[in-house]
């Protein structure tokens, strides 16, 4: 089993994690978004007056979960459960619990489309669905759990328990990374792997709904709610200043950029590659730093980190069958699903004769919301000192537009 789990270990009085940590874990979400690092499914268990366990894990680890709950805890101490979201990765061991549990009629509690989504993935009937919504609140002897809906972040079922009393957001996918670290807590992680796989789990994640994260954060904040520590459904416990991590959410949440330029190119004999390279240098004579990636050797969530943190997306391929290569094809899909906000983009290419690539590549950009201040830019076959020159007054020309736009940018 790939699990390696310690027993439970305590976060804030009374309240443990639970969960499984999956070191060997290379790809989430089926094969769609890398996880170098491997993941956590953080399940939390609060010990009061009743016994609350918060959020499962994903299913192939339900006996491994189940069976530890039982030798650390007892299952017949378990009075409630909390589903915060139904995703598998949290969710998937909850049928499994259910099954082993003495006394089936534990209520759990999720919002309205969590009990939707559990009657969809369980398929049964004896589950005892008590639904909750932003505001409500359980007692369960010093402490209350406040439930806060925060629906699409990540699904439309998720939500926050935060333990009144004890001021602890149970954040579910929100503010977490996929990370299977040397330790549970954000102090005792490396600070840049810590948040080299935040910002990569919001690019990838999270893009599309900056603008209800926008909104929630400010929803939470005027709250006023006291938080000593926020611990997320995967990686590091925010313990020390966990107010960071929903600073650093509030920033990305608003069409964040670094400033610089990424040119990614898709090549069969270098041409667009040469390209890429002329262009990068007019970029450079501007001031314009950048960072050139070839599409098809690159990790494709790396890829859209490193386009979440660029002003600008400068893309490139050459053209076959009247239209861009394959992972080029993929990769402008990506960027229109994730509706990056205020990015420059620009398209690229080497053709042999009909040419469609780099017209194709900047239509695409610009249906996805980016601003494409140039034609794109294309030659015949290898290319010529005046053709590389021409890509590298493109290179200019798109830098002063990266300079001068700030205007431009919506
Ligand atoms: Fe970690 Fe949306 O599940």
């Amino acid at each position: 089993m790939r699990g390696e789990n310690k027993a439970m270990i305590e976060i804030k009085k009374d309240i443990y994690w639970v969960g499984i940590r999956d070191w060997s874990l290379r790809h989430f979400h089926g094969q769609e978004l890398s996880t170098h690092r491997g993941s956590s499914y953080n399940s939390y268990l609060i010990k009061d007056e009743k016994t609350v366990l918060v959020d499962t894990v994903w299913n192939p680890f339900s006996k491994e979960f189940v069976d530890r709950l039982d030798a650390d805890v007892g299952l017949a101490n378990i009075d409630m459960i909390v589903v915060n979201h139904a995703e598998p990765d949290h969710g998937g061991s909850l049928g499994y619990l259910i099954d082993r549990l003495p006394s089936k009629d534990i209520p759990i509690y999720c919002t309205k489309n969590g009990a939707a989504i559990i009657k969809n993935h369980f398929h049964r009937e004896d589950m005892n669905l008590q639904i909750v919504k932003t505001g409500d609140s359980i007692n369960i002897g010093k402490y209350d759990l406040v439930f806060v809906e925060m629906q699409m972040i990540h699904w439309p079922d998720s939500m926050l328990t935060y333990v009144k009393g004890a001021a602890t957001v149970l954040s579910n996918d929100a503010f977490g990374q996929h990370l299977a670290g040397i330790s549970l807590f954000n102090d005792e992680i490396d600070t840049c792997e810590l948040f080299e796989e935040a910002i990569k789990y919001y690019a990838n994640i999270l893009t599309p709904f900056s603008a209800l994260i926008k909104k929630k954060i400010e929803q939470i904040k005027g709250m006023n709610l006291p938080i000593d520590v926020i611990a997320p459904s995967h990686g590091a416990i925010w313990r020390v200043n966990p107010m960071q991590i929903i600073d650093k959410y509030y920033e990305w949440a608003q069409d964040y950029n670094e400033g610089h330029a990424v040119i990614i190119y898709d090549t069969m004999y270098n041409a667009t590659r040469t390209m890429a390279q002329a262009i990068a240098r007019g970029l450079e004579k501007q001031g314009i730093r950048y960072k050139i990636f070839d599409l098809a050797i690159t990790d494709f969530s790396d890829l859209i980190t490193e386009i979440f943190k660029a002003r600008a997306v400068l893309a490139g391929s050459c053209t076959i069958n009247g239209t861009v290569l394959r992972p080029t094809a993929g990769l402008l899909e990506e960027i229109r699903a994730h509706r990056f906000k205020g990015k420059l983009g620009a398209g690229f290419g080497s053709y042999g004769w009909s040419g469609e690539a780099p017209k194709k590549i900047s239509a695409s950009l610009e249906e996805a919301g980016l601003i494409t201040p140039l034609a794109p830019l294309g030659f015949k076959y290898s290319l010529t000192e005046d053709d590389l020159k021409q890509c590298e007054e493109f290179g200019e020309n798109f830098a002063k537009e990266m300079k001068q736009g700030k205007e431009l940018i919506s």
